[in-house]
């Protein structure tokens, strides 16, 4: 059976829940992809834990019982080395196979996946970060055949996996579109109800949809990230600038502190009661929807008839050639970390049935 190194860095929910599947998988792995997924490195912001023959699922599993307490990976573990130090040490203690997982959400991390890809090990994403800055930088991990970034987008649903089919057979994309945010459909939903946006935005933190920054989600860069991800994909080289962004809440409001932005959240309900009126007057709702061509895209609240298909579902459509007037649909649950988290795996062991050396 392969043995095959795990790095993990990022151990919150996408993390945790990553582990628990490692640990409850075993067997099947072993039986589906004949490898035991030996877990050497789980790394948070502020610690580490290491065995260079991996983890015991003991330990992985107090790992998540620590985190989910809101303690670090490793309290003993004070001086966490650099990204880079804990990838050197790893590759010096076992250097065939690697496999560096990034779940964190962190700006940054392209130093530290550069490195482990220029060394010829193998990189998984959820985070989207390194997908959506600049083309310049970001190029190198598009299409690249040791890096899978699956729970990008769709929360684990394969949409990665069904735009490189449709490139894989030469099918072109002409458009793709969505609705991409779980938290900002489930607001949009309130608002057919007739409740007011403020509530909608204070039900859905209070249930724990939101980021508990809720600007987080209404800025609507988490979706205008997605997008551009699946753009570039689809071969267009675009930057985030080639987007347009429709925020849900204005800029003046942008440095007030959680607590004050929820106080002041009424401010925004008449406008926002505008346009859901003239909306239902057509016999239309709003949706947070975004779009993506070779010219650009659109990340921004619609109106769309209220009976049609889209406006009742999550969903990731791409118009192709073969696919024109009548797009391939993917639609469905896709969120939550326990989908993310299965994103990930999956990514994992696609890795090592196509690159791992004997
Ligand atoms: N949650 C979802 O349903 C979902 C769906 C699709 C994609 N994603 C993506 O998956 C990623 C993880 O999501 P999440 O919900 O698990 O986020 P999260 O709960 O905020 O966890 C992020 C983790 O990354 C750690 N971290 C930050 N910088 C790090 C570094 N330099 N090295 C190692 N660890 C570092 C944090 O450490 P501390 O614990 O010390 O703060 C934390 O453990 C994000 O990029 C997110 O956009 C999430």
């Amino acid at each position: 059976m392969k043995r095959i190194p795990v790095m993990l860095f990022g151990a919150g929910g996408v993390g945790q829940a990553l582990l628990q599947q490692i640990v409850n998988g075993r067997s099947t792995t072993a039986t589906r992809n004949n490898c035991q997924l030996d877990v050497i490195c789980v790394a948070d912001s502020k610690s580490y834990a290491w065995a260079a023959d991996g983890l015991t699922d003991q330990q992985l599993q107090a790992i998540v019982s620590a985190k989910q307490q809101g303690q670090p990976v490793n309290a003993a573990n004070p001086e966490r080395p650099s990204d880079l130090q804990l990838l050197e040490t790893a590759v010096t203690a076992r250097p065939q196979n690697l496999i560096l997982v990034d779940v964190t959400a962190a700006a940054g991390m392209e130093p530290l996946l550069d490195t482990a890809l220029a060394q010829g090990h193998r990189v998984v994403l959820a985070n989207k970060k390194p997908l959506a800055g600049p083309w310049a930088t970001a190029q190198t991990y598009f299409h690249h055949l040791r890096l899978r970034h699956e729970s990008t987008v769709g929360g684990g649903q394969p949409v990665i996996a069904t735009l490189r089919y449709l490139l894989d057979v030469n099918d072109p994309i002409h458009e793709i579109s969505g609705q991409l945010s779980g938290s900002l459909g489930y607001i949009c939903s309130q608002l057919d109800g007739g409740t007011p946006f403020s509530e909608a935005i204070a039900s859905a933190k209070a249930l724990g949809y939101t980021e508990p920054d809720p600007r987080d989600d209404l800025g609507g860069q988490d979706v205008m990230r997605k997008i551009l991800i699946l753009g570039r994909m689809a071969g267009w080289p675009l930057e985030a600038a080639d987007l347009k962004l429709e925020s849900l809440y204005p800029a003046a409001m942008a440095d007030l502190s959680v607590p004050d932005f929820m106080a002041r959240l009424g401010e925004l309900d008449e406008t926002m009661g505008e346009r859901v009126a003239t909306a239902v007057t057509h016999q239309q709702v709003l949706r947070y929807v975004a779009h993506v061509s070779a010219e650009g895209g659109s990340v921004s609240l619609q109106a769309l008839p209220a009976a049609s298909p889209l406006a009742n579902m999550k969903y990731i459509s791409f118009r192709s050639a073969l696919y024109d007037d009548e797009p391939l649909l993917i639609g469905g649950k896709g969120a939550g970390v326990h989908m993310t988290a299965a994103g990930v795996l999956g990514d994992i062991l696609d890795l090592v049935r196509e690159t791992t050396s004997e």
